[in-house]
């Protein structure tokens, strides 16, 4: 068990010295997947280097040390220092921020707190991530006492193209008397857009509607500049992309607006300000969040931001293109603008029910321990696939192939099925 840090801090430290590092399969030692594991979907859940897991076990152990010294002095400090560090990479005032556990705690406690009044409307767009539909509900009914809330649809056209999207949405907006916030995402999780926020956040303001964004798979997938978007609050995953321990969140809300805004939680920082009311939730373990300074070290040590952020990109669309040409089917983005490192490719056209949908996902699940999630969006079947820096395209070939296989075998299936 010993030498399990030693190996993760040598490799570190080797990838420090040499230093240009190239991306691929030469990276899948830095963390501890599975080598025999193929992870096509690094976006749900997001996985730790091995250099932030023993970072972390230090703060435990040093928390364990002299409990009352860490909560009452070290945790606090750390903390001030990892919001500085934090707000440096995200472009924005260190007091704007605050940290919870995950993104339904931040979307939760900015949607509980806002006081909307009876004649106040909140729009959001049919591929919100469920979390949000239902706490929107929840809202809708336990606060509000009626149906307040208004659902967009977009479909593969508007999904794509911010013009027709806000064309859509503003014929919404003048049907309803008064809108005051919209919920919408910076990369929706299923299928994966990436939006035009900075376009959408001006159109919305200069309407006076508040915007929230569910940016749960931005941070460390794709380049976030609070400042240059300027929304009113903004939410953020940092387990998914940055390579953090899971969980921890980002949670930015605009200066004149954090007076509004409580956890979901209330303890000690009641009324004090927005940093304090977020601090202390009652006892709990900080490492997880102190690592997110540790995880934006060790993305130093692999690549500089943007190589990061665009060996992804390009990973995701390429891929798009050879699942599409091997399944004969095509992707659901065709401008890279709205793709993140994310892509939704098509499935096999005999994949044209739920039913078999849902069939294959288990299948593979099963079968080949491939975990592809899938959707079914305006009418086609998708899967979606995450590109990630240890990844390479051969991969995800792999996997195209086994999904073909798997399909042919549902084919020969139904058939012996039919003729019975
Ligand atoms: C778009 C989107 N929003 C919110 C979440 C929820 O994040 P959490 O599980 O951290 O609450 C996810 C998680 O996958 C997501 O994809
Ligand atoms: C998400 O955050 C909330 C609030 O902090 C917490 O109650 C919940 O346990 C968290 N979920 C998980 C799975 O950790
Ligand atoms: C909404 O209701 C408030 C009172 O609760 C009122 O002051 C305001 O004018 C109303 N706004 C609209 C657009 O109806
Ligand atoms: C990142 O590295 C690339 C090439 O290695 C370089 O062109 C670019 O200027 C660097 N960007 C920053 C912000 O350092
Ligand atoms: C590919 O799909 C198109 C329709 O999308 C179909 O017309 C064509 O026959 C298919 N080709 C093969 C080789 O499956
Ligand atoms: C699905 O495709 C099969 C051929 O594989 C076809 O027989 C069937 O009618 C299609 N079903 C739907 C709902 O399109």
């Amino acid at each position: 068990m010993k030498t399990f840090p030693f190996a993760s801090l040598f490799l570190l430290l080797l990838s420090i010295c040499s230093s240009a590092q190239s991306f691929g399969h030469s990276l899948l030692p830095l963390f501890s997947l599975d080598p025999s594991y193929v992870n096509v979907n690094h976006g749900s859940y997001g996985s730790a280097s091995k250099y932030v897991q023993e970072k972390l076990r230090e703060y435990q152990m040093k928390a364990e040390l002299n409990p009352d010294r860490w909560y009452r002095i070290d945790v606090q400090l750390e903390m001030n220092k990892l919001r500085e560090k934090l707000s440096a990479y995200v472009n924005c005032d260190p007091d704007d921020l605050v940290i919870v556990d995950n993104a339904s705690a931040g979307i939760n406690s900015i949607l509980k707190s806002l006081k909307f009044r009876s004649n106040e409307t909140i729009l959001y767009y049919n591929v919100a991530y469920g979390m949000v539909k239902l706490t929107l509900q929840y809202v809708s009914t336990e606060i509000f006492t009626q149906e307040q809330i208004v659902q967009i649809d977009l479909d593969h056209q508007t999904i794509q193209n911010t013009e027709l999207l806000l064309k859509t949405t503003q014929d919404a907006i003048s049907k309803i008397a008064n809108v005051k916030l919209i919920v919408f995402d910076h990369i929706s999780s299923l299928p994966s857009v990436r939006f035009d926020v900075e376009t959408m956040i001006k159109y919305f303001r200069g309407k006076g509607i508040l915007t929230l964004v569910d940016g749960a798979h931005a941070l460390g997938g794709i380049e976030l500049d609070l400042k240059k978007l300027d929304p009113d609050f903004y939410v953020t995953n940092t387990h998914k992309w940055l390579y953090t321990q899971r969980s921890s969140c980002l949670v930015y809300v605009r200066k004149d607006l954090q007076k509004l805004i409580h956890p979901i939680i209330t303890s000690f920082g009641y009324l004090q300000s927005f940093q304090s009311e977020f601090f202390w939730l009652g006892t709990r373990d900080y490492s997880a969040y102190l690592t997110i300074s540790d995880a934006i070290d060790f993305r130093r040590t692999i690549a500089n931001e943007s190589e990061i952020f665009a060996y992804n990109h390009q990973l995701a669309i390429q891929t798009g293109t050879l699942l599409a040409r091997l399944w004969n089917s095509s992707t659901l983005t065709t401008d890279e603008r709205y793709i993140s490192t994310m892509n939704n490719i098509e499935l096999p056209a005999f994949i044209n029910t739920t039913e078999k949908m849902n069939d294959l996902y288990q299948k593979l699940i099963n079968e080949h321990n491939i975990f592809l999630p899938m959707i079914e969006f305006d009418k086609k079947f998708y899967c979606r696939i995450s590109a990630q820096i240890y990844m390479e395209l051969s991969d995800y070939e792999k996997v195209g192939h086994i999904v073909l296989n798997a399909v042919s075998t549902m084919k020969f299936q139904r058939k012996i099925t039919n003729m019975n």
